[in-house]
């Protein structure tokens, strides 16, 4: 499958230094390169930047031989200010980052320091260090991802555990983003009928007879697996409380009336419909779905929030998703061995897994970290196109070959890269 050439990535291949249909590659540091891609071109980010102070790729605006962590989190943070600018606004990013142990620091005449964290065998919590950053920058942290190594090399240390997971955050730049969930669903462990059985024949020693079904069913493992045992109305895309409160206010001015009035015509206690104007986060609510509708015409409101505020009815709050359930954020991916001179390859189900669900038909890639580009064949295996950003010239030759080989043979398969 081909992604279909598009305007916007016509200017992006303008700017590259290695330019082919499906890719464009950029050399030098990712914080100067990004600021050349068009504003909002980019669908999706997927990488994991040098870890801090691990390997030395020998150049000079390289990232992650910093002094100290909190320079390191700060450019990190710039490199992902620059993303922001390139990101469409609905975009995402999958950011992989490793930890590290302090070792030789924050000894004060041969004694720990009182307060404060940087001292010696500290698990410096890097990566949240830098997900906290880039909270604070503005970016929604949506997962955590728990990137299991089943392989994981264990550690010669007798005082604590061996490392064996990465978190793998996903960040967005807006509170809505696409994320296509159905890609990645799984099986369900149970079907609605044999758990619904069970349920009513109190097998395993579990819930029998409706009283005890219905606290069963009320168990978070059971509220989303089991066969519904009666009707929902719900939203599924309504808005924040806050945010249509204050629309409602504003109709509420532009009409020259006030929440009394509109109490009134409502039949409803003061209190009640004042809930629906509050602009705070504790006081705010929803009007349902009749009171809604009666709003609509009170106030004269045009048609902003009529898809959003839409009711669906159902029964499925007991029963299993028909595509299967949510895989949750833990992915169990070993570790393999690359034949390149470049050994922090990230492993290929890996990548394929998050792209699956932010990646859509056609759609563009970046990793502004690319090393060997694992992030772009898997982008060319989901149809899609992908930006590159290295320091390295070597690893954008190398990367160039291989893509224009794979994309000639059709063939993107995970191991190709492996030794
Ligand atoms: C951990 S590797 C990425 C590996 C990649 N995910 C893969 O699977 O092959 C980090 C890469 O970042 C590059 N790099 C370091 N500092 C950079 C910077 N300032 N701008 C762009 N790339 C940089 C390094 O040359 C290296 O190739």
């Amino acid at each position: 499958m081909l992604a279909p050439m598009t305007p916007r990535w016509d200017r992006v291949q303008q700017c590259a230094d290695v330019r082919h249909s499906r890719f464009a590659l950029f050399l030098g540091d990712a914080r100067e390169r990004l600021h050349d891609l068009p504003t909002e071109s980019i669908n999706t980010c997927l990488t994991s930047p040098p870890y801090w102070s691990a390997r030395d790729y020998e150049h000079p605006s390289q990232i992650g031989q910093e002094s100290d962590i909190e320079k390191y989190v700060q450019s990190l943070v710039e490199v992902f200010a620059a993303v922001r600018d390139a990101l469409r606004d609905d975009g995402s990013i999958w950011l992989n980052l490793g930890d590290s142990y302090l070792n030789g620091v924050g000894t004060v005449n041969g004694k720990p320091p009182e307060k404060g964290w940087a001292r010696n065998k500290q698990l410096a919590l890097i990566p949240f260090r830098a997900a906290l950053a880039l909270q604070e920058d503005g970016w929604w942290v949506r997962n955590a991802l728990v990137w299991h190594k089943p392989n994981a090399m264990p550690a010669s240390v007798r005082d604590r555990l061996t490392n064996t997971w990465e978190p793998v955050f996903l960040l967005t730049k807006s509170e809505r983003y696409y994320f296509d969930l159905d890609r990645i669903r799984v099986p369900h462990v149970t079907s609605d009928a044999v758990e619904r059985r069970r349920a009513e024949n109190g097998a395993n020693g579990k819930a029998k007879g409706q009283q005890d079904l219905r606290r069963w069913l009320n168990s978070p493992r059971h509220r989303s697996t089991i066969d519904g045992l009666k009707t929902v109305r719900r939203r599924p895309n309504a808005p924040r409380a806050v945010e249509l409160a204050a629309y409602l206010r504003e109709a509420l001015e532009r009409n020259g009336k006030s929440i009394g009035w509109v109490a009134e015509q409502l039949g409803l206690p003061f209190e009640r419909a004042r809930h629906y104007f509050r602009t705070d986060e504790i006081g705010s609510r929803l009007p349902p779905e009749d009171t809604w509708l009666r709003l609509k015409a009170l106030l004269n409101l045009d048609e902003r929030y009529d898809e959003v505020m839409e009711v669906e009815v159902g029964d499925n709050v007991f029963r299993n998703h028909p595509k299967g359930r949510n895989p949750g954020d833990m992915l169990a991916v070993s570790l393999r061995g690359s034949a390149h001179p470049h050994f922090a390859t990230m492993p290929r189900p890996l990548a394929d897994q998050c792209l699956k669900a932010t990646l859509p038909d056609g759609g563009i890639c970046l990793d502004p970290f690319m090393g060997l580009g694992t992030t772009g064949h898997a982008t060319f295996a989901l149809g899609g196109n992908f930006i590159g950003v290295d320091v390295q010239q070597l690893y954008l030759d190398l990367f160039a070959r291989e893509a224009e080989e794979a994309l000639d043979t059709g063939l993107f398969d995970a191991d190709r890269l492996a030794s």
